[in-house]
């Protein structure tokens, strides 16, 4: 598994992702613990949002450990955010609660899990969109940056890029069309048709965009497509527009509605893992790729989710065959 944040100066602003802000702190820290743990993980979120130089070193140690100039601090999750926090006071870590967009303790599980994955999926569509758009304007020159490579390399990228998104929303929509809307319709029939509407109009658009990256690939053997470039682009913008509409819709209309259903917390625990089991492919195959699309708070939030709520078995069994803090 690659690097999910890439900070190189010289990446294209496609590749910039809202992990990567430049560290603004001089210190340099290094971090080191399992790279498949979620606890790693959650800790060099916790130091990427304190914008500090971020140093992280797979180990075979089962606690992570961080090393701030001749200081080493090991010990629980909580010992080392402590420790985080009160070395690197600002911008403040918002700990002890999930306190983003009005989310309380008593909103669902499984409702601040949707919401996560709405944010992460917007921004890697907006990448896209800005990433087709200039392909486009460079009429499918090679680009500035020497890192993207030749033409045929960026195009390979770009559809390797939209793939991981093309799993994510598919799993998403499946996972809300057998998850969520089922539970939503037993207690009011009739309340997700609009959403799933949309989510038959949204997939075969989807899969086209996925053919035509292909043939695009296909005809740069035999030169520049500038008319195709400036095609693809704005149907990415329109699938852009379309979600965005529909996100906020589910957001507005149909997220409250959980929590308004009542469901003890048993349930939600169960609904959590219902979902988690149906979008197995993006945890298993795309976890950074996911985490990637969210500023390093709102991972932390969503690695939170899953340390409290998934089954510990079922986590390990997926989300450990990746590597997610390096
Ligand atoms: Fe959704």
């Amino acid at each position: 598994m690659g690097n999910c944040f890439p900070n190189s100066s010289t990446k294209s602003t496609s590749e910039i992702s809202p992990a990567t802000a430049k560290p603004t702190s001089a210190v340099t820290v290094k971090l080191s613990g399992p790279p498949n743990s979620l606890a790693t993980s959650y800790l060099r979120f916790a130091l990427l949002h304190k914008k500090v130089h971020l140093r992280f070193v797979p180990s075979e140690d089962e606690k992570p450990t961080i090393h701030v100039g001749a200081e080493t601090v090991s010990g629980s999750q909580e010992v080392l955010l402590r420790y985080i926090e009160d070395k690197f006071p600002e911008p403040r870590l918002m700990l002890w609660k999930f306190n983003l967009e009005g989310f309380d303790e008593a909103t669902p599980p499984i409702v601040k899990m949707i919401w996560l994955q709405h944010r992460s999926m917007l921004w890697h569509m907006e990448r896209m969109v800005r990433w087709s758009e200039d392909l486009a304007a460079r009429g499918g020159r090679r680009a500035v940056d020497p890192s993207v490579g030749t033409p045929k390399m960026e195009i390979r990228k770009f559809a390797k890029s939209y793939s991981q998104l093309h799993e994510i929303m598919v799993e998403h929509a499946q996972m809300e069309e057998r998850i969520l809307f089922p539970v939503l319709e037993s207690v009011d029939r009739g309340m997700c048709k609009s959403a799933n509407d949309e989510h038959g109009r949204e997939l075969p658009m989807m899969n086209g965009i996925k053919e035509y990256i292909k043939s695009i690939g296909v005809m740069m053997d035999s030169g520049v497509c500038s008319e195709e470039l400036f095609s693809l682009a704005s149907r990415f913008k329109s699938l852009q527009m379309m979600c965005k509409a529909h996100f906020e819709e589910e957001e507005k209309d149909l997220l409250p509605m959980v929590e308004a259903a009542e469901m003890g917390e048993k349930k939600q625990k169960k609904l959590l893992n219902q979902s988690l089991e149906l979008m197995r492919g993006t945890h298993s195959n795309v976890c950074d790729f996911l985490l990637q699309g969210l500023t390093p708070q709102e991972a932390m939030q969503y690695l939170d989710l899953l340390m409290n709520f998934a089954d510990p078995n079922f986590i390990s069994s997926f989300i450990c065959q990746q590597d997610i803090a390096g």
